[in-house]
């Protein structure tokens, strides 16, 4: 077995390795991934053989839009494949355990993106499968998303070191890949969640030291406004994640105060960006008139999943 829990020392590339985690990526590496994710927008033709031959998996236990659409889009124009497997197909742990689809697909393709429920099911599949494994959403984190956010940012603003953004709404999956991402490019982040939906204590520490190394900060409020006011760019997510749609109403009545609407927008810079990972729940996370206003980006932000993501592939799977 090839694995493969931490990083190899800096300076072997990110070919053969995972992406489970934003912490999976140094610094320089996150920022070079940014780099060719922009090059290949710019100019997608000139990588159109680059994974010439190359087939990924898509293992999907949750729905998408935008990380299958994405995927499937960004393997093509690479000059591979990909094959799209969900529950009716391998009904992953209960037809077949992890550890066993692990060792088919890595036989049988070359990398494993997966969208599912438990990390660890995701950390599984990559310690198993001698093949890269890309995580493409589980509860715990969204470093794809949180890769296309920053290359959207990136591409509106100089200075990635002097910015202050915030989180408002839910710590959950999304948040916990942004605190990573801006801690490790040096950003600064205000969270503003309720006390008992705050991000896990853990990745707050991580975060917060990984901040204090690149010379940002992450800090975390009950108060929405704290968060927002002054803010080059207001992020906000769905209030209840896919799995928790039981607590959809419950949680509506906790989080009403933190809907990104006029006033609380109005806190931020006047140029301020907002900023979603979609699906948005309109009227609920954030109002149309803000999600709609010039400042937003959000579909500019999906889109740049395919880019970034075509980078990701390239990395890991080029021979
Ligand atoms: N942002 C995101 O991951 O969208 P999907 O759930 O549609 O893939
Ligand atoms: N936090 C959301 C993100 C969807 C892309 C969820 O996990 O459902």
């Amino acid at each position: 077995m090839k694995k493969k829990t931490a990083p190899p020392p800096a300076g072997k590339g990110l070919r053969g390795r995972d992406f489970i985690s934003i912490d999976d990526c140094s610094t320089k590496e996150i920022t070079a991934l940014l780099r060719l994710g922009a090059a290949m927008k710019a100019n997608p033709k000139k990588y159109r053989r680059a994974l010439d031959g190359k087939m990924m998996a898509l293992i999907f236990e949750k729905p998408s839009l935008r990380t299958r659409t994405t995927f499937t889009v960004g393997m093509s124009q690479l000059g591979g494949d990909s094959i799209l497997l969900t529950p009716a197909d391998i009904s992953l742990g209960k037809r077949e355990s992890v550890y066993d689809v692990a060792k088919n697909l890595e036989r049988m393709v070359d990398g494993i993106m997966i969208r599912t429920f438990a990390h660890a099911i995701c950390t599984s599949m990559a310690l198993n499968a001698r093949i890269p494994v890309i995580n493409g959403l589980t509860d715990h984190e969204h470093p794809c998303q949180a890769m296309a956010d920053f290359l959207t940012i990136r591409e509106c603003r100089k200075n990635l070191r002097a910015l202050k953004l915030a989180y408002v709404g839910d710590g959950n999956n999304v948040a916990h890949s942004l605190m990573l991402i801006a801690a490790k490019l040096g950003a600064t982040l205000f969270l503003g969640t309720p006390a008992a939906h705050k991000p896990d204590p853990a990745v707050m520490e991580r975060a917060g030291a990984l901040a204090r190394d690149e010379g940002g900060a992450i800090h975390w409020s009950e108060d929405p406004a704290a968060a927002v006011r002054g803010a080059d760019v207001v992020y906000t997510d769905t209030w209840a994640s896919m799995g928790q749609e039981d607590e959809a109403e419950a949680r509506r009545a906790v989080f009403t105060p933190y809907r990104v609407n006029r006033a609380l927008f109005g806190l931020a810079k006047k140029d301020a960006l907002f900023m979603h990972c979609l699906p948005a729940h309109r009227g609920e996370e954030v109002t149309d008139e803000v999600i709609d206003s010039p400042n937003s980006v959000v579909f500019v932000q999906a889109e740049n999943r395919l880019h970034v993501q075509k980078a990701i592939m390239f990395e890991l799977l080029r021979d």
